[in-house]
């Protein structure tokens, strides 16, 4: 098994027979999902994503990729939610936070059109001057205003700085195989397009164009990640709760939040997860959190925010909240501390160590501390930060959520609530259709 997870340091708030408790309701939520019965088993597609993709367009997305990598000093990925947190995150667990930075043969990678800030806009462009650039735009309904307020500016950019000819050869749209108004553009344009399919929801997406084509970009290889994502679709099918780790966590989980915790926070001791936490909080908070139920998905890096939220993690968390760590059993790329002189700031005794295992301490001191404070730690270990495990994480946590979800008692595909600010933004920008709501809302508003 490539993950294991473990549940020993909840005992004092979940119980052994708590779990054993849960485990009828986690396997039949698991058969639920399975066998599609289950409220949104229309989009359940990404089940067997890691098997039965498109090898077609797999194939085209990587030469689309390659087309970018020769074509392109920056590519610009515009897309929001579930069109734009996977890849980012992938790209900055597996390649660095700082990619663009450190980028050599592959072109710096920025994500635009996930809010509507002038200012970061403006900023993209600027950082374009000069530039050779290419742009993805992702987007499954093709209608989400974010996005396309970026697309409109980029479009523009791109005919601006290219001929017609040369200008089409550089968008790249990934959205509905047929319709939306995305799709009807690039027809007419004849940009290249990909599919995001009908039955992957696009918190569930990033193992579809969605995610791979920014990640291939990158140079990252996304074999490797679709190879731990099969790993992990063949191996977590166990209805022994004691042999799948995945069933378990979403049983243990479930017990905490009937034990009264609201709230989890999704820990990593690696700064360079930041963005798979992201990730992981979207996917976890429109999946779960709907009906009045749902655990509060949030996140911390360690040791960093131990400097910030560790105190009322510490002293306050433990009637609220528990904790996930996601941690990797190997480092990659670690350091050895060396020895000085003098001895100054007093820290030989750290030296020959690895920085790693300094990181780990620090981890354990945590788990000990927290758990003291009476905050639950989860722990879900995967071999090492790489390709591999990532993509096999990706689908840990993406069945590890439809199957929380169903025990929850909620449908985990639907995502009712994200419409509402939609809905009201339209009405104040005076949309054609919202005419009606706008007046009673600016009252509202007092305007
Ligand atoms: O998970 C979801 O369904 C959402 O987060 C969407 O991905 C997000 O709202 C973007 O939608 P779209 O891809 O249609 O632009």
């Amino acid at each position: 098994m490539s993950i294991r997870f473990d549940a020993k340091y909840a005992q004092n708030i979940v119980s052994s027979s708590d779990i054993r408790e849960m485990a009828p309701k986690a396997v039949e939520a698991m058969s639920t999902l399975m066998s599609k019965t289950g409220e949104g088993n229309d989009f359940l597609g990404w089940i067997d994503l890691p098997t039965n993709y498109d090898k077609e367009e797999f194939v085209r997305i990587k030469e689309a990729a390659d087309y970018i990598k020769k074509n392109a000093d920056i590519l610009i990925v515009i897309g929001i939610g579930g069109s734009y947190l996977g890849a980012r995150a992938v790209i900055e667990a597996v390649k660095s936070p700082n990619y663009n930075l450190l980028c050599k043969d592959t072109p710096q990678i920025f994500f635009i059109g996930n809010s509507i800030s002038p200012a970061s806009l403006n900023e993209i462009v600027e950082l374009c001057e000069g530039k050779d650039i290419c742009v993805n735009v992702i987007s499954k309904s093709g209608t989400t205003t974010e996005p396309a307020i970026a697309f409109r500016v980029f479009r523009d950019l791109v005919n601006q700085k290219y001929s017609a000819g040369e200008a089409a050869k550089r968008i790249f749209c990934t959205t509905d195989k047929a319709k939306g108004t995305l799709k009807g553009l690039a027809d007419k344009e004849g940009y290249a397009t990909f599919v995001v399919p009908d039955d992957v929801g696009g918190r569930f997406s990033v193992l579809t164009a969605v995610g791979l084509l920014p990640i291939a970009v990158a140079g990252i290889d996304v074999d490797a990640l679709m190879l731990g994502a099969r790993n992990a679709q063949n191996e977590l099918c166990s209805d022994n709760i004691d042999e799948n780790p995945c069933l378990k966590y979403a049983a243990v989980r479930n017990c905490l939040y009937n034990k009264g915790k609201k709230l989890e926070t999704f820990v990593s001791f690696e700064p360079a997860m930041a963005m798979f936490n992201e990730w992981i909080k979207q996917l976890f908070g429109e999946s779960e959190g709907k009906d009045g139920k749902g655990l509060f998905p949030s996140s911390c890096v360690f040791s960093t925010d131990l400097h910030s939220l560790g105190q009322y993690i510490q002293e306050s968390g433990g009637s609220l909240m528990f904790e996930t760590v996601v941690k990797f059993a190997e480092c990659t790329n670690d350091y050895v501390i060396g020895m000085q002189e003098g001895n100054i700031d007093g820290l030989n005794f750290l030296a020959g160590e690895k920085m790693s295992v300094v990181n780990d301490k620090a981890r354990q001191g945590t788990l000990l501390a927290h758990t003291e404070g009476g905050v639950a730690n989860l722990i879900i270990e995967a071999d090492r930060l790489d390709a591999e495990s990532i993509g096999y994480l990706i689908y840990f946590f993406e069945k590890s959520c439809a199957v929380s979800g169903y025990i929850l008692g909620v449908n985990p595909f639907n995502q009712p609530g994200v419409e509402s600010y939609k809905k009201n933004m339209f009405a104040l920008l005076g949309k054609p259709g919202y005419e009606s709501e706008k007046e009673t809302l600016e009252k509202q508003l007092g305007l």
